[in-house]
């Protein structure tokens, strides 16, 4: 459920009407719903009701220092891959003590970063990174906490473009592999063990993976208690699908309940990274239509967000739904490509969509508030666009839509 509804045939982000926030704050525009951050997140974190848990929201799905803001305030943890998420973490007031650091390319800067604002714990994804974390973390003089991400092998049965926990991907360490390094990392002097990951891919729609990946992990979990080494949590990563279309993902309570079923008996805090299942339905992107144009065979509207504003249809041939801001308005219906400006044939949001629309009128791609602005960028010189939550009848800019000043601000002329 989102607080993105039609009242009177109009569009509403809670209180107030899409088209106002169009006129307000012009187009492209990201709308964030603050509800419907809060009660998916919600939705994650009292799934696991009594059991000792975390909700680290994953920040490449939507680092925007107001959206992780919001989530901090809630006492949310964080996922990050980068010190570039770090810094956004902490400039937003999350706490470092609950985030967890993936990424298969920890630099010793970042590495040392945070060990100096101490983190939760690092993921580490291969034996030379923990050889690296362990010898940065000793010229501090400091102790890195880590887990482990195991690679477990299996089929999450998504794009494989965003499915990772194959053999063939390159996250993790295999099952395979692990004990070895466990037992190695038990050796090391600068690093204590405090848990197991994994996360093995992105838009699930179904459970069964997930408990497949939790089954490999508790079996590795009890060949480690064996040779003495104790884990204090168990990370299964995100990864959990969101409706785009008609897709009927499980709510993160079914999750949940088959996590715990599994995991009660075993003296673990859980771990969840979760960002599209937040952000995805807590957004949308509001653009105008430039025109419409027509041929023998196609009709397009031509709209003002491209595929550097939102990659995920060009990027994973993701398909997301396309609606009107406004059904008041007296329009024909007429099947159309919606494409953007960008000179390229995959600069499209959708193809083939029934419409109801006119030139100047407001469309709606729906779910974008998940890998949309993350992933935006400058091509073909385009500024990128505003941000903006809506908090019951208030609207608040959270990101100002750049000038072309700011294209070329960081480069330099010639002398
Ligand atoms: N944890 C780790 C280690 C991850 O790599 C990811 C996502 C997450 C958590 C969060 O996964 P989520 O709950 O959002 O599925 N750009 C793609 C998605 C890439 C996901 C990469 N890793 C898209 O737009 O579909």
């Amino acid at each position: 459920m989102d607080f993105f509804q039609y009242q009177n045939n109009k569009l509403f982000a809670e209180a107030l009407p899409v088209s106002q926030l169009a006129q307000q704050f012009g187009t492209p525009l990201y709308v964030y719903s603050k509800a419907t951050l809060e009660r998916h997140w919600y939705a994650f974190d009292k799934a696991f009701g009594d059991h000792p848990h975390l909700i680290c929201f994953a920040v490449k799905a939507n680092s925007n220092i107001a959206v992780l803001q919001t989530m901090a305030r809630l006492g949310s943890g964080f996922d990050i891959v980068s010190q570039g998420e770090l810094e956004r973490v902490l400039k937003a007031g999350g706490d470092p003590a609950k985030v967890v650091f993936s990424g298969v390319a920890k630099t010793e800067r970042e590495i040392a970063r945070a060990l100096e604002v101490g983190i939760r714990c690092f993921n580490v994804e291969s034996l030379p990174e923990l050889y690296r974390i362990n010898d940065v973390a000793g010229k501090m003089a400091k102790i890195a906490p880590i887990s482990l991400r195991v690679n477990p092998d299996v089929d999450a049965h998504t794009h494989p473009y965003i499915s990772t926990g194959l053999k063939e991907n390159k996250f993790g360490v295999s099952v395979e592999q692990a004990r070895d390094v466990y037992c190695q990392a038990s050796q090391l002097a600068h690093i204590q063990i405090v848990g197991m990951d994994c996360h093995i891919g992105s838009q699930l729609t179904e459970l069964q993976p997930f408990l497949d990946a939790a089954d490999r992990l508790i079996h590795l979990m009890k060949q480690l208690n064996a040779d003495g080494i104790q884990l204090k949590h168990l990370d299964l990563g995100g990864g959990l699908g969101v409706p785009y279309t008609n897709e009927t993902p499980p709510h993160p309570t079914e999750y949940a309940k088959a996590l715990l079923e599994k995991l009660q008996q075993f003296d673990l805090e859980i771990i969840l990274e979760p960002g599209r299942a937040i952000t995805a339905n807590a957004g949308i992107l509001v653009t105008k239509v430039e025109y419409i144009k027509t041929n023998e065979s196609r009709n397009f509207a031509i709209v003002d967000a491209g595929m550097n504003d939102m990659i995920r249809p060009a990027l994973y041939q993701a398909y997301m739904n396309i609606i009107e801001a406004d059904r008041s308005l007296a329009r024909e219906k007429a099947v159309y490509d919606v494409v953007g400006p960008v000179c390229e044939t995959s600069d499209f949001l959708g193809k083939q969509r029934e419409l109801a629309i006119a030139q100047g009128d407001y469309l709606v791609q729906r779910s974008a508030g998940a890998y949309g602005a993350t992933m935006s960028s400058n091509y073909n010189s385009r500024p990128r666009t505003a941000e903006i939550i809506v908090d019951g009848d208030q609207a608040h800019l959270i990101r100002q839509r750049e000038s072309y000043e700011n294209l070329w601000q960081l480069e330099r002329l010639l002398p």
